[in-house]
């Protein structure tokens, strides 16, 4: 896949993409985000793929929507192309895992972008935040949604109301991130925690994440029901049969993907 705005890799199992506008640090504009679609399409369709990673550069995973193209817009053009929402949920109907990798500024839609994979593992240089009410705007992908749910209304109406950034380790404190990571090991380990997930049963990681994603959209009661029956649906995989064999006989499981 050759993108003007996106570098895409296949290894292991993993499909990396890795947003590159580097002189607007990874700034999201249309192109960007619709080459990340077209990506995140093509991997999801990929047997070869497991799971992805979404990563920047180090100074940048993505400073948020791209300001310059988007400054002269009136409402009736968001209104009518439904900007920004509806090209960057292509994210959200992924069924494989993908693991954002952050480095550097997450800011804004890039925030937005990171709260929209399934887990953010952060460099140390991380800094997340939804500057947009210094520029007479406010989140518009889903940051005031998501980071409240992330980190609670306090902080997130903190950080949506006066911009401020939050550092890596606050973000871990605060159930932002999974895990922080030295920045030179940023990418080494998504790939490995990547690969960890590449090496189990595609069915049950897929049941798996739909089944935690459950808990965003429904209450406790509906939610365990859901749980409930995913897990009941596992057992008619040939990969639980196979894992459970496996184990009980002191083996490496064979996984079939079935
Ligand atoms: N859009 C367009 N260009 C951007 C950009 C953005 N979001 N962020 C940075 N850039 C550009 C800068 O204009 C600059 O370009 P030039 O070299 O041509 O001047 C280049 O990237 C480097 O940026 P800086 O010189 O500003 O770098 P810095 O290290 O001094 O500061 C920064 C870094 C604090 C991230 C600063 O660039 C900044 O504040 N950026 C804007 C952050 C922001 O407001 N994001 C929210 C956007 S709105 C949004 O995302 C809406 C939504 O919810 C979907």
């Amino acid at each position: 896949m050759a993108f003007d705005n996106l570098i895409t890799e296949k290894r292991d199992g993993i499909g990396v993409i890795t947003l590159n506008r580097p002189k607007v640090l990874n700034a999201l504009n249309s192109a960007l985000m619709r080459e990340l679609g077209e990506a995140l399409t093509a991997f999801e369709g990929d047997d070869d793929v497991a799971v992805m990673v979404i990563t920047g550069s180090e100074k940048a995973f993505a400073a948020g929507a791209d300001i310059s193209e988007m400054q002269s817009k009136g409402f009736a053009d968001v209104y009518k192309e439904d900007f920004i929402t509806s090209e960057w949920e292509q994210i959200l109907r992924c069924r494989k895992p993908v693991i954002a990798a952050v480095s550097g500024y997450a800011l804004g839609g890039g925030c937005e972008l990171a709260m929209m994979c399934d887990f953010i593992l952060a460099a140390d240089s991380a800094k997340f935040g939804q500057p947009e009410i210094k520029i007479g705007a406010i989140p518009g992908s889903g940051g005031t949604q998501r980071l409240t749910r992330f980190v609670g209304k306090s902080k997130a109406m903190e950080m949506c109301l006066t911009g401020r950034m939050m550092d890596a380790d606050e973000a871990e404190r605060s159930g932002l991130v999974s895990r922080v990571v030295p920045a030179d090991q940023l990418l080494d380990e998504a790939m490995k925690t990547a690969g960890q997930i590449a090496g189990l049963s595609r069915m049950a990681v897929s049941m798996c994440k739909e089944s935690v994603n459950r808990s965003y959209e429904t209450t406790l009661s509906e939610g365990v029901l859901f749980e409930r029956r995913v897990f009941h649906s596992v057992f008619a995989t040939e990969d639980q049969k196979e894992g459970m064999a496996a184990f009980v006989e002191k083996r490496a499981p064979q996984w079939r993907n079935r």
